[in-house]
């Protein structure tokens, strides 16, 4: 059997999510605290453990089209994908979502313990900091490093995805519609996946006055939502072993999903329709934006 001819398009697309998920777990390990102990194992185990990367891809992706330089790319990659496996080891937490699988492995505090896992999310949320504020061979231009810093500490805290996951922990216990959990997808998950789209133009000195700030950023928010809904329709839809993850942990712990609240069928049309809406938004941008385009793509059509 032959499989069908990929277009150049995804092809070059392939090549450089593949390439540059490559630069960036060697970039990693050079930040990542050697294995000495309980918390350094517990620190390498979550961020090495095979993430898709996703949200560092779309950081490349965003910064390459806007001509950054590389080593500002991944200083900014590093330090999201260190929040993003923070808020994975957290997340799975028995006082949280109490899931013992992630990435097809036991979850940090199941192959450690709960303190080392709690400790280690919480290593991981200020070294995520440092790796912007200092590297031995990287300087980010001041103006670049703080609104770097800023934008950061905004996606994640209490105006961001930590507030997301208050609200969806209370939401295990009430009755909330889809404007709720919109708002709780937003934070939760969209802030940090918008953030992406903020540092790449950082890395490459594009201000909110630039004509393509508010464009990206409504992409961002777009494929922010898309990326939750579609991970709702996963978990309905897809075994454990496929997911990596527990496929029962939202019937498990009563969370509200939009599969819930709107069945298969319209959870997709939603989610087809926002991406959609931010594939429109990049339709005035050049052929460099091809790699963003694809991601997006990405986004809708993955399977785990
Ligand atoms: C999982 O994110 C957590 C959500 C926000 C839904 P990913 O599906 O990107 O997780 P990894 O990094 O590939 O494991
Ligand atoms: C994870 O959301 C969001 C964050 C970690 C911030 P979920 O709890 O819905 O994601 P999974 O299914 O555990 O990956
Ligand atoms: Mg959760
Ligand atoms: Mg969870």
């Amino acid at each position: 059997m032959t499989l069908p001819k990929k277009s150049n398009v995804t092809q070059d697309s392939i090549s450089f999510t593949n390439m540059h998920k490559v630069m960036l777990d060697k970039f990693l390990l050079k930040i990542l605290p050697k294995n000495t102990n309980r918390l350094y194992q517990a620190i390498n185990y979550s961020v090495l453990n095979g993430g898709k990367r996703l949200r560092a891809m779309l950081i490349y992706a965003t910064g390459t089209a806007l001509g950054a330089n590389l080593d500002f790319l991944h200083l900014a990659a590093a330090s999201v994908e260190l929040v993003h496996a923070y808020s994975l080891i957290h997340d799975d937490l028995p006082a949280m979502d109490n899931d013992d699988i992630r990435r097809g492995k036991p979850s940090c505090h199941k192959k450690f313990d709960d303190a080392t896992a709690i400790l280690a999310g919480d290593a991981l949320q200020t070294l995520a900091f440092s790796v912007l504020l200092k590297n031995n061979t990287i300087k980010l231009p001041n103006n670049m490093q703080i609104n770097m810093l800023n934008t950061l500490a905004d996606a994640i805290g209490i105006h961001g995805m930590v507030y997301g996951q208050a609200l969806d922990l209370a939401a295990e216990t009430s009755v909330i519609d889809i404007q709720e959990l919109t708002k709780i997808h937003q934070y939760k998950t969209g802030a940090l996946i918008k953030a992406c789209i903020l540092l790449g133009m950082h890395a490459a000195n594009i201000t909110p006055q630039h004509a393509y700030w508010d464009r990206l950023s409504a992409f961002g928010e777009k494929i922010g939502l898309v990326f939750q809904i579609v991970d709702d329709i996963l978990e309905a839809t897809t075994d454990s072993q496929t997911l990596g993850k527990n496929s029962e942990s939202d019937l498990k712990n009563n969370k509200t999903t939009f599969v819930a609240l709107l069945g298969i069928n319209n959870a997709k049309a939603t989610a087809n329709k926002l991406i959609q809406e931010a594939f429109t938004l990049t339709q005035p941008l050049g052929e460099e934006f091809k790699h963003l385009r694809y991601i997006a793509d990405y986004f809708i059509n993955r399977n785990f």
